[in-house]
This record gives C-alpha cells, sequence and structure tokens, in this order.
C-alpha cells in the first residue's frame, strides 16, 4: 500500500504483521532505544483541520523517534482562512517535496481525496465519521498485549457508535480478526445496517456487557450531531455510562477501554477510568506512538521502494 487511509483494504496478515513491528518498538520505547535512522532524511507533515492532544502528539513523535524531519502545520493560522480550499493546501505542501503526510479532517472522504492528488504516502488521523485506522490498531495492540491473544474475544462496543470514526474501524478490525463483537448504544446513536458486519446489537448495558472480555466506550460526539437529538448527559450516564454496577457484568478480567478525549461523568465513571486493575486507557495512549511509528515505517519502505522502481525505469 502506498498509503494508510483505512482498515478496510488491510489483510488480517498484514494487520498482525503491523501489530508485531509495534509491538517491538514499545519495547524499545520502553527501553529509551528507538532507532533513529528508519526515517532519516524523510520528511514529515501533520496536518490537523479538527483539534487532537493524542493522534498529533504521538504521530509528532513517533516521526521524531525514527529520526524523521516533523512539522506541524498550524492549520488555525493557515491561509484556509483566506480561502484557499484543502486541496490547493495539499498541492501547496506536496510542491515543497513531504515523504509523509499526516491528516485529519472533519469531513468523511477529505483524506482519501487528498491523496489522490499528493504523490507521498498519506496516512489519515481520522476523517468526519468515517476511518480512524491508527486508532484501531493501537487499540487491537493493546487489546492483544492484555489478553495475549486477538481472535476469539467477545468485545463490546459501547456509546455513540453512530457518529464514531474509532467505531467503525475497530468493528472492521476485530471483525477480520474473528472476534465476537457487540454494540451497545440507545436507538438514536446506534447507525442502520450495522448488523451487516455480523455483529450484536443491544440497547441495554447490563445485557450488552456479558461475559464479555473487553468494554470499550466512546464519546458522546456532540460536534457530530448537527441539528439532531442531543441526550441529557445525567439521564446518558445512568443508562449508558460505564460504572461498577455496569462492568459487574462482564468477566471478571475484563479490561476498560476508552480512545479519549473521555468525559468523565458522562460515558465514564472517574473511578472506573482510573482503576489500573482494569482500565488500559494509558496503554492505549503508550501503544498510540509504537503503531504510529510501525506504520509511518512501512510506508517509508513502501515509498522507497516505488521510487527505487520509477528510477531504474527512467
Ligand atoms: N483518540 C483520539 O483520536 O484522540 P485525539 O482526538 O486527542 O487525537
Amino acid at each position: 500500500h502506498r498509503h494508510l487511509l483505512g482498515i478496510e483494504p488491510l489483510h488480517p496478515l498484514e494487520i498482525t504483521e503491523l501489530l508485531d513491528r509495534a509491538d517491538h518498538y514499545a519495547t524499545l520505547n520502553r527501553e529509551g532505544r528507538a532507532p533513529r535512522d528508519v526515517l532519516a532524511g524523510l520528511t514529515q507533515i501533520n496536518m490537523f483541520f479538527e483539534n487532537s492532544t493524542r493522534t498529533q502528539a504521538s504521530f509528532e513523535l513517533a516521526g521524531k523517534r525514527l529520526g524523521a524531519d516533523v512539522m506541524n502545520m498550524a492549520m488555525q493560522a493557515s491561509s484556509l482562512k483566506k480561502g484557499e480550499t484543502l486541496i490547493d493546501t495539499a498541492l501547496t505542501l506536496n510542491a515543497m517535496r513531504p515523504d509523509l503526510l499526516v491528516v485529519r479532517h472533519p469531513n468523511s472522504g477529505a483524506v482519501d481525496l487528498l491523496a489522490q492528488k499528493v504523490n507521498c504516502a498519506v496516512l489519515n488521523a481520522g476523517d468526519g465519521r468515517h476511518e480512524h485506522p491508527t486508532q484501531a490498531l493501537l487499540d487491537a495492540l493493546t487489546i492483544r498485549r492484555a489478553k495475549g491473544r486477538l481472535h476469539r474475544l467477545s468485545i463490546a462496543i459501547c456509546g455513540d457508535i453512530a457518529h464514531s470514526r474509532v467505531a467503525r474501524s475497530n468493528i472492521m478490525l476485530l471483525g477480520k480478526m474473528e472476534n465476537r463483537l457487540r454494540l451497545i448504544a440507545p436507538p438514536t446513536l446506534m447507525p442502520s445496517g450495522v448488523a451487516e458486519f455480523g455483529v450484536e446489537v443491544f440497547d441495554d448495558m447490563e445485557e450488552g456487557l456479558k461475559d464479555v472480555d473487553v468494554v470499550m466506550m466512546l464519546r458522546l460526539q456532540k460536534e457530530r450531531m448537527d441539528g439532531g437529538f442531543i441526550p441529557s448527559e445525567r439521564e446518558y450516564f445512568h443508562r449508558y455510562g460505564l460504572d461498577a454496577a455496569k462492568l459487574a457484568h462482564a468477566k471478571d478480567d475484563a479490561i476498560v477501554m476508552h480512545p479519549g478525549p473521555m468525559n468523565r461523568g458522562v460515558e465514564i465513571d472517574g473511578t472506573i477510568a482510573d482503576d489500573i486493575n482494569r482500565s488500559v486507557i494509558q496503554e492505549q495512549v503508550e501503544m498510540g506512538v509504537a503503531v504510529r511509528m510501525a506504520a509511518m515505517e512501512l510506508l517509508a519502505r513502501n515509498l522507497r521502494a516505488e521510487r527505487t522502481g520509477t528510477e531504474a525505469t527512467a
């Protein structure tokens, strides 16, 4: 692959290969031994058209740990404000010959469109409610490390599934790896047609969480509920917020995940989020750096091979 735009085109063996490499980088990161030459001589530009803490910081750190020259475009201060389009902005940066372009955009499909216009590798850092591939990969690595495997697990994804690119990428990845998926959401936040993905659908937390190995909570994404129904936070927490009583229905050793940013007291009780015996939320963040290192290394390798091939035939 030239780009990493989504989980959809990835084969299970490619996912496993990427996770193996990321696991290796997780070990090197803990030992402070990340190799600085892997992306040496390459230029990485991060373009975030939507706010981010984890994804932006970890892509930047990942690039720096592997020796890339990393530039963060301050999109709020760019010429977009003067009417320049997304594509013209991308073509302008492309003319400066970057090798890796990391892009987050509020519109679904915007990153795919941009990837067609540039001649470097593009990594999707989240586009609208479409895909967030590196999030699904870091979630998968976290699950694999906690559970010792990434197949035949019972995994519940809970909350605002309708507006979630994280849910969409995770449903595809965890489905490809042959896990049993349960989606739990109020009917207003459950997308139609999800049953096609071979998942079980619930609108009751206690029923949906019964005997699961993994509980993945999602934030209410009000910024994408344009004009639609927004539930009251108190009522939502009562029915769908993860607290000790609801978690008791999962397996005793079930892990709790959240991609962040989280809203304590809305979709998750703070004491559950902070419980180091159950919550792997901080490990997810740590794995984010390792997964992004592995993804950029792989794309850089493909890009170098493509360029060498082009030069050989020129
Ligand atoms: N999980 C995630 O994408 O977080 P950020 O929006 O902070 O990057």
